[in-house]
């Protein structure tokens, strides 16, 4: 089938007029910052003007602020298969993974255990921790012979790889860690939103994720941390903020975690932000995830046979159970070739030194956006155009 009797038989097509995206702009860097849901600025506009212009400090109380961590974080419990009472939202995932992992390395003894190849964040997080409880911090490709230690406290992975859009098994994994007696620690950004998560059948300890990838949060939205519940009573998170206090009105003098899920609390949170992501949360109320999977699949699958056929190197697995929602190439000039992409109306990003990132949410990329994004790709290549001076410029933080 081609690009447009795809589309036609796309079951999601309607979905692209929830976001509010810019004419001839092909996005395909949704894995990185998701598009702008139309009704969040109003929403936003609404928070502004009359809960904060209006309520004021009883904003807290009245237009529910103070219980929105939550309340969020029990909507994307959906979207990870978690029941509720076990996701908090709030700060940011390099916050949440060093919460996160602190208190899953106190679980056990042992070493921490981490993918050498993974995004930095996680691994700075990770050695900073095993410096604090001193720890040794395996970084390994092979987590699985990592296991075989028989020492590991924790293992800490991401699901999708942000470089190449390997997908990993989260069920398999985790049991796999359980076996060798380790609690697991899921770093999900990249995954949630793009695929359907069950982390309560999986049987999975801890993870946390972002909301501004496939969920659409806006720029530095909110991160979150789920807990499974039977942890949760024992659980000795590091970050011991007033919010995450058993009785935070009280202002007593020592701390005394909250009893649940409220325990992954710190600070205030950053309520504009926050509620910017409840407005994006909407989108995917009545979505079925596995259609969104179903789609992405195939989004990828097209983007691959492209791909091939212009005689691109693809480093992303070609196999549907090992693939993300992302598709990378390698190309020495990546730098250049993507910027001249994007002014030619293709956004994609790059990862150091030779990556070329294409995302694809199956919410708002049709078969035909991929399609114009490889006969763009191409011209850039043919014309050497890329080559100019304009195009040899420093990457940008996404
Ligand atoms: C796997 C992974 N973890 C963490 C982060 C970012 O962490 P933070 O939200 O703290 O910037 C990213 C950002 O792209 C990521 O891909």
């Amino acid at each position: 089938m081609d690009a447009a009797e795809l589309d036609a038989a796309d079951p999601l097509a309607p979905v692209r007029a929830r976001f509010a995206l810019p004419d001839r702009v092909i996005y395909l860097d949704g894995n990185s910052l998701g598009a702008l849901p139309g009704p969040v600025a109003a929403r936003l506009q609404d928070v502004v003007t009359r809960q904060w212009g209006q309520d004021l400090v009883r904003g807290w109380n009245d237009d529910g602020w103070w219980a929105a961590p939550e309340r969020i974080g029990d909507r994307i419990g959906v979207l990870i298969g978690a029941a509720p009472g076990q996701t908090v939202a709030g700060d940011s995932t390099s916050v949440q993974l060093f919460n996160a992992l602190t208190a899953a390395a106190r679980m056990r003894d042992g070493v921490i255990v981490t993918d050498a190849g993974q995004f930095p964040t996680d691994g700075y997080v990770a050695d900073s921790v095993g410096r604090l409880l001193a720890r040794e911090v395996v970084r390994t490709a092979d987590p699985y012979a990592a296991l075989r230690r028989g020492d590991v406290a924790v293992l800490a992975w991401s699901t999708v790889d942000f470089r190449t859009g390997q997908l990993w098994d989260t069920a398999g994994l985790t049991a796999a860690a359980h076996d060798a007696g380790a609690v697991v620690l899921w770093d999900l950004c990249h995954a949630v939103g793009a695929l359907p998560l069950h982390l309560d059948r999986d049987q999975v300890d801890l993870a946390v994720g972002c909301t501004y990838k496939f969920l659409s949060g806006g720029p530095g939205s909110p991160a979150f941390l789920y807990v499974a519940r039977r942890h949760q009573g024992g659980l000795e998170l590091p970050l011991t903020g007033w919010n995450g206090h058993a009785q935070p009105f009280a202002m007593e003098t020592g701390y005394q975690p909250a009893a649940g899920i409220g325990r992954g609390r710190i600070g205030t949170p950053p309520m504009l932000s926050m509620l910017a992501l409840d407005a994006a949360l909407d989108v995917f109320d009545d979505l079925d995830l596995d259609l969104v999977r179903a789609k992405s699949l195939r989004l990828g699958e097209f983007f691959i046979a492209g791909a091939d056929a212009a005689g691109f190197e693809v480093i992303t697995p070609r196999a549907p159970e090992q693939r993300g929602s992302h598709v990378s190439l390698r190309h020495p000039d990546a730098l250049p070739v993507m910027a001249a992409l994007i002014e030619a109306g293709v956004i994609g990003d790059v990862r150091p030194p030779d990556v070329l990132r294409f995302g694809f949410n199956a919410l708002y990329n049709s078969f035909g956006d991929l399609a114009r994004a490889l006969e763009v790709l191409g011209e850039v290549l043919a014309s050497g155009r890329y080559a100019e001076a304009r195009f040899q410029v420093r990457p940008t933080v996404t």
